[in-house]
């Protein structure tokens, strides 16, 4: 079954990673699991400093029903993310990309399964305030200024009160410094959103979950974003799931590629992006990109049909 052996033979343009951005050598994730599973279960793991690597995020055998629905949204899942990865979930709508991020989150619950971020679980690393999440509706408190929002974080927690960027200075790097005196109802959709990007760097977790978050934006604004990403991705030594429904923004992103596919929701396919870092405009705009989009796309079609009611496939 596909969830259960996700890492099957790469496509032909996908070999496993060599190198991460810092540029230091480090296994590919099936080796780093086969090292490092066992070391996972201390709890003090994720008390590390920075840019110590070790442990995983860990889902295993996870199934999810909502409450009346008539299948599950998630099925038997498993994902390993190790420490410092940039993962990307891609699939369908309504294959449990949201669900499978909520889950990781500690905000929904799940049938069963295990999932470990680094020996906690989801519930006690929020606690630690270890974990970022943004969501598809960005969350903003209505009664607060752009300024407040952002400044949350350091109002609640010590972790991002180390932050070195002040609100102002997390606002301007998403483009908003103009708007911080200004109230979220008066605010687009794609500023709504920027805030909680700005909001999220500003808590500098070592897990950030990004569910879709620049798919309000425009190129330009987009573009920037996934630089200021990878930039705190970088300094922070964080660990990202992001879900996108841009196969161009995964693979620029990414280390690897959860390909999934629905009804249920399930793990169709990893893939590994063997793009050398930094991933600059020549890096993006090469023949070998253009190769792995091309693979992505076969990979997301092969998972539709995967998913597809008997009615959706058209003869051809
Ligand atoms: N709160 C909910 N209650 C009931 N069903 C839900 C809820 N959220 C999502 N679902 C269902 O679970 C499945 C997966 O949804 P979701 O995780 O939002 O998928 P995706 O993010 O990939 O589009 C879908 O069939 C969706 O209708
Ligand atoms: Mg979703």
């Amino acid at each position: 079954m596909a969830s259960r052996n996700p890492r099957g033979p790469p496509l032909p343009h996908f070999r496993p990673l060599s190198n991460d951005i810092l540029g230091t050598p480090v296994p590919s994730s099936s080796t780093l699991e086969g090292k490092t599973r066992g070391q996972t279960s201390s709890r003090t793991a994720f008390d590390r400093p920075p840019g110590m690597t070790g442990g995983h995020i860990e889902v295993h055998g996870l199934t999810k029903t909502y409450e009346g629905a008539s299948r599950a949204a998630l099925e038997s899942v498993d994902l390993t993310v190790p420490h410092r990865r940039f993962v990307s979930l891609i699939g369908p709508s309504g294959c449990g990309k949201s669900t499978l991020l909520r889950v990781i989150a500690g905000l929904e619950s799940f049938d069963s399964g295990e999932v470990n971020l680094f020996g906690a679980t989801p519930r006690e690393l929020c606690r630690r305030k270890a974990l970022g999440l943004v969501p598809q509706t960005p969350a903003l408190l209505p009664w607060l200024t752009v300024r407040q929002n952002v400044a949350l974080p350091t109002r609640i927690n010590r972790r991002a009160r180390r932050s070195a960027e002040s609100p102002d200075t997390l606002l301007r790097s998403v483009g908003l410094e103009d708007a911080a005196n200004r109230y979220p109802h008066e605010l687009s959709g794609g500023m709504l959103q920027r805030v909680a990007i700005a909001r999220a760097f500003g808590l500098r977790p070592d897990v950030l979950l990004m569910d879709e978050p620049f798919s309000a934006l425009d190129e330009f604004t987009r573009e920037a974003l996934q630089l200021q990403l990878l930039e705190l991705w970088q300094r922070r030594a964080t660990t990202v799931v992001f879900v996108t429904h841009s196969v161009h923004e995964a693979i620029t992103l990414s280390d690897e590629i959860v390909v999934m596919s629905a009804r249920p929701g399930r793990v169709h396919r990893v893939l590994p992006v063997d793009l050398p870092r930094p991933r600059d405009r020549q890096v993006v705009t090469g023949p070998h990109m253009y190769a792995l989009e091309s693979d992505v796309r076969v990979c997301l079609q092969s998972a539709w049909e995967a998913g597809a009611a008997p009615d959706d496939l058209i003869p051809l």
